[in-house]
């Protein structure tokens, strides 16, 4: 397997974290961003940023695609606010967009120019079970819809170059981040997992497995596609 270079938002725990130790285990490069360091070192580099500072962020990038020739982004992080529609402030709203949509849209920007010169690239979004509907995530879930779409599109402007680019939506998944969220004996976390048909949340490492097959040569010809990791969670809601 040829040796890769892959840039992962949000490696120092949960989801971005397995999936970058998995992408180390297979002997690729990994650059990891987060805000605090992840308890094990990563097989590249890590760097320290708040992804909310634009300003640094463009620095950070601008500094790992002189470095480095990265082959590939997970572009992993993400922000939620649960909360009702009446209380969604605007804030909340343009912070959700920014984590979610323009840091991924930063980071492929920073990895097109190697990925097009080299004809080979890949791109993963991380989307959420909330684009088929949850309530009480109106700012995420629409941040996350727009991830969806910037794959699909990004699949076609890309194709070209041999540059893939899909999504993927993790259900209910046992990190920091949902349990924060939907702490046990919640309302919310009952909900998901009743709504659950393998009656189980999902592991860090079952989604880290499906992007680095994205990610792989094996999965060449997948693109423009939403891969759902939710134990089938999203059957049976509309899709979108
Ligand atoms: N867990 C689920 O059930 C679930 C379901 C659907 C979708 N997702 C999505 O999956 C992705 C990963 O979620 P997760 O559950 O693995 O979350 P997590 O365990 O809370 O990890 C989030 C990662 O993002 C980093 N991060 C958060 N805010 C940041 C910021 N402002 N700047 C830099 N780094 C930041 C965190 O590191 P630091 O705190 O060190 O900065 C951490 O490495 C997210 O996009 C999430 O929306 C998760």
């Amino acid at each position: 397997m040829q040796k890769r270079t892959f840039l992962v938002t949000g490696a120092s725990k949960g989801i971005g974290n397995a999936t970058a130790k998995i992408l180390g285990a297979q002997g690729h490069t990994v650059i990891g961003l987060a805000r605090t360091a992840p308890t094990e070192p990563l097989s590249g580099e890590f760097v320290a940023v708040d992804l909310l500072d634009r300003k640094l962020l463009k620095e950070v990038l601008a500094d790992m695609s002189s470095k480095y020739k990265l082959d590939g982004i997970f572009n992993n992080v993400g922000l939620v606010n649960p909360e009702p529609a009446e209380e969604i402030t605007e804030e909340h709203l343009n912070n959700c967009y920014h984590v979610n949509v323009s840091v991924a849209l930063q980071c492929v920007q920073a990895a097109l120019p190697n990925m097009k010169e080299q004809k080979w690239g890949r791109i993963v979004n991380t989307g959420s079970l909330t684009v088929v509907g949850v309530p009480f995530r109106g700012s995420y879930a629409a941040a996350k819809t727009a991830l969806v779409s910037l794959a699909r599109t990004w699949a076609l402007e890309f194709a070209q170059y041999n540059i893939t680019a899909n999504t993927i939506s993790p259900g209910p998944i046992e990190t920091e981040l949902f349990n924060t969220n939907n702490p046990p004996g919640s309302e919310s976390r009952q909900r998901y997992i009743d709504g659950i048909p393998l009656r189980r949340t999902g592991t860090p490492e079952e989604v880290g497995e499906a992007v680095s097959f994205l990610m792989s040569d094996k999965g060449a010809f997948i693109t423009g596609q939403n891969i759902f990791v939710d134990g089938g969670s999203s059957i049976g809601k509309s899709l979108i």
